[in-house]
């Protein structure tokens, strides 16, 4: 075991023979333990812990969620079929999507740059996933410990299974099936460190299971409906599952919680999730693929930004957030016309994710039996 500590988050794109190679190959096989070093960044936490001495369970809803992540868990190695191999040679997203159709600067490139782009680009948003899921694992693990109640320290162990599901499945398809590896975005990372190491366990609730997630759950449902391989599209299917109770859980425990905060504490509450969204917008701008391909990294945002497309895009992520805000009590009239400028206010009265729908939470995890990657891949066409 080789472990090295570094001083700075690494900022290199890593490629795998996967990428080079014909097809997906099982990494995990040709690794010995001496390919294997572990790169590790140190964050320090003043976690304050709670014990519960109760063990009464007080609120049936989050126990509900609990029972339910229980009953659904599912295996990435069983519950997927990895046979298919989506052809390298083709789109892997709608290049109908891309903003860039028709700028010069990227209407320059060859077409194989711009086939390697769709497949960067892909892999790029998945690597954020994948990073996003680590840092959902290490804040559900520390809410086990810093949630008061008895319910609540339960889910949390029960969603910290999950995110460590979420953070094997993108490993493996950005590792066997495509092969390029980005690193985090320096937004993300940001606002994973202010949420890890903030001392205020609520803080950490409303940074993840509001705001984190609930962007993750709108961009993992936009990949879903864009991407051309059905391998991906199942496992955002299961992925989608889980993080919806996970959204669910934090709207309903902190709807409740908010409510004994004093104006003062809910404003600077208000304030950190405002403060958080407008990152979180930031990290949707890829800049380490404009680098990659030489791609004026200014003139590449500015056109992801003017894009008509991308805005809407980029405002539809929010459409989960902004109502959850506004159930919660954190949508006050201080941050309002922040919200406001941002372009975001007007979802605020879109269904939020406070009323369980249980029914829809409950389905079993296939409805019916996935599409067969041969068979959608011949209807596709
Ligand atoms: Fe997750
Ligand atoms: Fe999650």
């Amino acid at each position: 075991m080789k472990i090295t500590i570094v001083e700075e988050t690494p900022t290199n794109i890593e490629t795998l023979d996967t990428w080079d190679g014909a097809g997906s190959e099982d990494i995990e096989h040709k690794l010995t333990p001496a390919h294997v070093e572990d790169i590790a960044e140190i964050f320090q936490t003043p976690l304050t812990g709670a014990y519960n001495w109760d063990y009464k369970s007080a609120d049936g809803r989050i126990k509900k969620l609990y029972k339910l992540g229980k009953e659904l868990n599912w295996n990435a190695e069983l519950d997927i079929d990895w046979s298919y191999d989506f052809p390298k040679t083709q789109n892997i997203m709608d290049p109908a999507l891309n903003p860039f159709n028709g700028w010069a600067p990227f209407e320059a490139l060859s077409e194989s740059e711009k086939l390697r782009y769709n497949w960067h680009y892909l892999a790029w948003t998945l690597a954020q996933f994948m990073h996003g899921e680590q840092g959902a694992l290490l804040v559900a693990s520390q809410l086990v410990s810093c949630a008061p109640t008895y319910d609540a320290k339960l889910y949390s162990a029960s969603q910290t299974f999950d995110e460590a599901r979420h953070v094997e499945v993108f490993t493996r398809y950005l590792q066997d099936r495509i092969g390029i590896v980005y690193p985090v975005n320096k937004h993300l990372k940001a606002l994973l460190d202010k949420i890890l190491t903030d001392p205020r366990w609520d803080l950490k609730f409303i940074g993840m299971q509001i705001i984190i997630e609930g962007l993750a759950l709108a961009a993992f449902n936009t990949v879903r409906m864009t991407v051309m391989d059905p391998v991906l599209q199942n496992i955002l299917h299961l992925v989608i599952r889980d993080e919806a109770r996970h959204v669910t859980f934090g709207v309903n425990y902190l709807e409740q919680f908010v409510t004994t905060l004093s104006q003062e504490e809910k404003e600077d509450r208000a304030v950190f999730a405002y403060e958080a969204c407008c990152v979180m917008r930031e990290r949707l701008i890829a800049t380490d693929v404009f680098e990659e391909f030489g791609l004026d990294a200014e003139g590449a945002r500015a056109r992801t930004l003017e894009a008509e497309m991308m805005e809407h895009f980029r405002n539809f992520l929010f459409t989960r957030i902004i109502p959850n805000l506004r159930r919660i009590g954190l949508l006050t009239d201080k941050v309002r016309p922040l919200f406001e400028e941002l372009g975001i206010l007007a979802y605020e009265n879109m269904a939020d994710d406070g009323d369980i729908d249980w029914a829809e939470l409950q389905k079993p995890l296939y409805e019916e039996a996935p599409e067969k990657p041969a068979e959608a891949l011949a209807t596709s066409n």
